[in-house]
């Protein structure tokens, strides 16, 4: 190796440390240069070839390449150590970079919850097929044939005389042509009308019925059932009120208003300033539906109510239109799961 030689490989190494981007490929430039096997051991057994009058220039040069590559390396590693974010630049508690992992629909959370509320008061899930037949949404519901909800302007009927069952009432009658009393079950499914959809009506809702039958099932049963269940869904301070409805299939019929959840009574603008918000129709199960499944009318007594899912969900979620619990729009699905 001659002087020029050596000055450009001092060049190559103060190149390669400037080009290290890290301390470890530091290292590893440091070792390829000044360790044992290393450049500079090579440029100090070569000084023997050296001739003699070259020789202190050449031993000079040899020391200037070890100075200098040393202090480049230590001025490299400084500047590496520096730029390094420094431990207490990290915020652990900003939120990590997660995927969407994803979750129950509303409707569903809903269900679920509901599902719950009176799973713990003993009773179980029942369920039956969307398409049904007249005979157990409306005949054996003692729904009488000029009904207007039989009507095709209300009801999808299918070409095979069956239809989209209009509301899970049915549920109620698969369960007791097959059951005996007792029966004390929750049955939440899909309903359909021919509703023309705006913000709050759906042509495809859901429902969930319950019905508690036995001897001697009374409205104090219904009223004290319902209240658990209205202090389990909006809160411990929640008061429901029966007012006088009609269905075909309960005699008395109810329509059940729970206290709204965000004025406590008061009335505002959820509640439309009645304090009050509509939630389930209910009723004593009528006779004519005992006879229809074979029950005896005298003997048997029992309790039914419907609620619509859709509703409860917009209630306590805060959604402002049906068609969003629909659109299966990520953006706003997210913000229940
Ligand atoms: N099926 C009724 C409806 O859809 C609700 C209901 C269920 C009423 C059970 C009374 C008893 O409107």
């Amino acid at each position: 190796m001659n002087l020029e030689e050596l000055s450009s490989l001092t060049q190559h190494a103060l190149s390669d440390l400037s080009a290290a981007d890290s301390v470890d490929r530091l290292e590893e430039v440091r070792i390829s240069y000044l360790g044992r096997n290393g450049k500079l051991p090579e440029i100090m057994a070569g000084l023997k070839h050296v001739s003699p009058e070259d020789r202190p220039a050449f031993g000079k040069a040899a020391n200037e390449f070890k100075l200098q590559v040393t202090q480049a390396l230590k001025d490299r590693k400084d500047h590496l150590l520096s730029s390094a974010i420094p431990a207490d630049a990290l915020d652990v508690t900003l939120p990590g970079n997660t995927g969407f992992r994803g979750g129950n629909h509303p409707i569903r959370q809903i269900m679920l919850r509901v599902i719950d509320v009176f799973d713990r008061i003993g009773f179980t899930v029942a369920t039956g097929p969307d398409v049904e037949t007249v005979f157990n949404n409306f005949d054996a519901l003692n729904t009488p044939a000029d009904h207007p909800s039989r009507d095709e302007q209300d009801t999808f009927y299918l070409s095979d005389g069956t239809l989209l069952r209009t509301q899970t009432s049915p549920i109620q009658i698969r369960y007791m042509l097959e059951n005996p009393p007792p029966v004390r079950i929750i049955a939440p499914g899909r309903a359909y009308r021919r509703d023309t959809p705006d913000a709050t009506h759906s042509a495809n809702f859901h429902q969930v019925e319950g019905l508690y039958v036995a001897h001697k099932v009374s409205m104090a049963d219904l009223k004290g059932d319902l209240t658990h269940f209205a202090r389990e869904i909006l809160g411990k301070k929640t008061k429901i009120r029966f007012r006088p409805h009609f269905f075909p299939f309960t005699e008395p019929s109810v329509e059940v208003d729970f206290t709204c959840h965000v004025c406590k009574g008061k009335g505002c603008r959820v509640c439309k300033n009645s304090g009050w918000i509509e939630i389930a129709g209910a009723g004593m199960v009528d006779p004519k539906v005992y006879e229809a499944v074979g029950y005896d009318p005298d003997s048997t007594t029992g309790y039914a109510f419907g609620m619509g899912l859709e509703r409860i969900a917009m209630i306590l979620l805060e959604i402002d239109d049906i068609r969003r619990l629909y659109e299966n729009d990520a953006r706003f699905l997210r913000q229940f799961a």
